[in-house]
C-alpha cells in the first residue's frame, strides 16, 4: 500500500466464504465470523460495492467508533488463473473529502432544484396572472355588452310605447274623422234626397196615377237614401269616450241589431269596471261591428255568442259561431284590401299592442278573438 493510499486507509478487512474474517487490520477481529452484509453478498457475486457512513453493522462497529466519515468498499479478490472469488477483500476509506464533495453537490443541486421551482412559479404565476387579467377584462366586455342590451331593450320598449300611443292617436282620430264623414252624409246628402224624394211626391200628389218614370225616380231616391243611411250608420261610432266596457259591448250588439236579424248571446265575465282608453274602447267596438256583421252575413241561421272576460291586466273578447266556417289560410278568402274587414281589423288590434286569433274551418264555425292589454287612461 502507497504512504498516500494507507493514510486514507483506516481499517482493511479480508473475508472468507461463510462471514469468517481471514485476515484483518484489527488482529482482535481474525477467524471471528460476522452474519454476512448486503454488500458483502454482492461483493461475493463478483460486484464491487461499497457504502458511505453505514457502519452499523456488528462487524464495523470499531470503524463506527472512530467516529469520521468513512467509505466502505467490497472488491471481491479472484484466482489468477481460474477468475473464481477465493476472498472478498474489505476496505475503509477516511470520506472527509467525499463529505464535503457530496455536500456541495446536494448543495447545488438543492440550488438547481430551487432555482427550477422559482422560475416555474415565476412561469405559472406569469400564466395565471395573464389569464386572470383577461377573463377580468373579457368579464369587463361582457358587462358592457350587457349594460347595453339592457339599454337597446329599454329603448325599444320605449319606442314601442311610443309607437303604440301614436297608432292609439292615429286610429282614434280616424275614427272622429268617419265618425264625421257618416253625420255629413247623414245631414248633407241624405236630406237633400230626402227633399227631393218629398217634392216628387208632392209635385204629383193631385194626379191620379203617377208617371212611370216619376215612379222609377222616386225608387232611386228612396234606394239611395237608404244606401247613405247605412253608409253613414257603419262611419260613424256611437259616443262611446264615458261609457265603461260592458257598455260598450252592449251597445254595439244593439246597433247591430237594430239593422240585422241575428241575436248574439251575450256572456260578461270578470270585473267589467277595468279602465280602457277611447281608443281600446273604438277598438272594441269596431271589432264587435265586423264580427258581427261578418256573423250576420255569412252564417245567419247559426247561434252566435258574444263572450266578454275582463281581467286586471287584458280584455279578451270572444265572438263565435256555429256557422259554414271558411279556411282563414286560404289567401283569396282574407282579402288585404286596407278595408274593414278582418285584416283590416287585425292591423287595428295588432297597431295598438293587442292580439287577433281566427279560428275556422269549413263547417265547424268560426271563432274571432281579441286580447286588448290596456296600458293606461287616454283621453286622446
Ligand atoms: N263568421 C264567418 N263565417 C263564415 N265565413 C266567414 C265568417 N267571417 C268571415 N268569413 C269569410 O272570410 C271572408 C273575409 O271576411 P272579411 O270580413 O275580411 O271580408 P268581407 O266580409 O268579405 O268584406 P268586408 O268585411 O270588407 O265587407 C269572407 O268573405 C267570408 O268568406
Ligand atoms: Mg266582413
Amino acid at each position: 500500500m502507497t504512504q498516500p493510499m494507507r493514510d486514507r486507509i483506516v481499517s482493511f478487512k479480508f473475508w472468507k466464504q461463510g462471514g469468517v474474517i481471514a485476515h484483518a487490520s484489527d488482529p482482535t477481529i481474525i477467524g471471528r465470523r460476522f452474519d454476512p452484509t448486503d454488500d458483502l453478498s454482492r461483493a461475493w457475486s463478483g460486484e464491487i460495492s461499497g457504502s458511505f457512513e453505514d457502519l452499523d453493522h456488528a462487524e464495523s462497529a470499531a470503524e463506527a467508533a472512530l467516529g469520521i466519515p468513512l467509505l466502505e468498499v467490497y472488491s471481491p479478490i479472484r484466482e489468477l488463473w481460474s477468475g473464481d472469488i477465493i476472498a472478498v477483500a474489505e476496505f475503509y476509506e477516511k470520506a472527509e473529502q467525499l463529505e464535503v464533495d457530496m455536500a456541495r453537490a446536494r448543495r447545488t443541486s438543492w440550488l438547481v432544484v430551487g432555482s427550477a421551482f422559482a422560475a416555474s412559479t415565476i412561469v405559472l404565476f406569469s400564466i395565471v396572472a395573464i389569464g386572470d387579467n383577461t377573463i377580468r377584462r373579457q368579464g369587463r366586455l361582457l358587462e358592457r355588452r350587457l349594460k347595453e342590451s339592457e339599454q337597446m331593450a329599454e329603448q325599444n320598449a320605449r319606442l314601442r310605447s311610443r309607437v303604440v300611443e301614436a297608432s292609439e292617436r292615429y286610429a282614434t282620430q280616424t275614427d272622429r274623422f268617419l265618425k264625421k264623414l257618416g253625420s255629413e252624409l247623414h245631414d248633407g246628402p241624405a236630406q237633400y234626397l230626402s227633399l227631393a224624394a218629398l217634392r216628387l211626391e208632392a209635385a204629383f200628389s193631385d194626379r191620379h196615377e203617377k208617371p212611370a218614370e216619376a215612379e222609377e225616380i222616386q225608387q232611386s231616391l228612396q234606394k239611395s237614401l237608404a244606401e247613405i243611411r247605412a253608409l253613414s250608420r257603419g262611419l260613424s261610432a256611437p259616443d262611446i269616450d264615458n261609457l265603461a266596457l260592458i257598455d260598450v259591448v252592449k251597445r254595439a250588439i244593439e246597433d247591430h241589431s237594430e239593422h240585422s236579424p241575428l241575436r248574439p248571446g251575450v256572456s260578461l265575465q270578470g270585473s267589467q269596471t277595468i279602465e280602457l282608453s277611447v281608443s281600446d274602447k273604438l277598438c272594441v267596438f269596431r271589432f264587435l261591428q265586423e264580427t258581427l256583421s261578418n256573423a250576420a252575413r255569412y252564417a245567419p241561421n247559426s247561434r252566435c255568442t258574444v263572450i266578454c272576460e275582463a281581467h286586471n291586466d287584458r280584455v279578451v273578447i270572444h265572438v263565435n259561431d256555429e256557422g259554414p266556417g271558411f279556411d282563414p289560410s286560404d289567401g283569396k278568402v282574407l282579402r288585404d284590401d286596407g278595408g274593414q274587414g278582418l285584416l283590416g281589423l287585425r292591423d287595428r288590434v295588432e297597431s295598438i299592442g293587442g292580439r287577433f286569433e281566427v279560428w275556422s274551418s269549413p263547417g265547424k264555425g268560426t271563432s274571432v278573438t281579441m286580447t286588448l292589454f290596456p296600458r293606461k287612461m287616454s283621453t286622446s
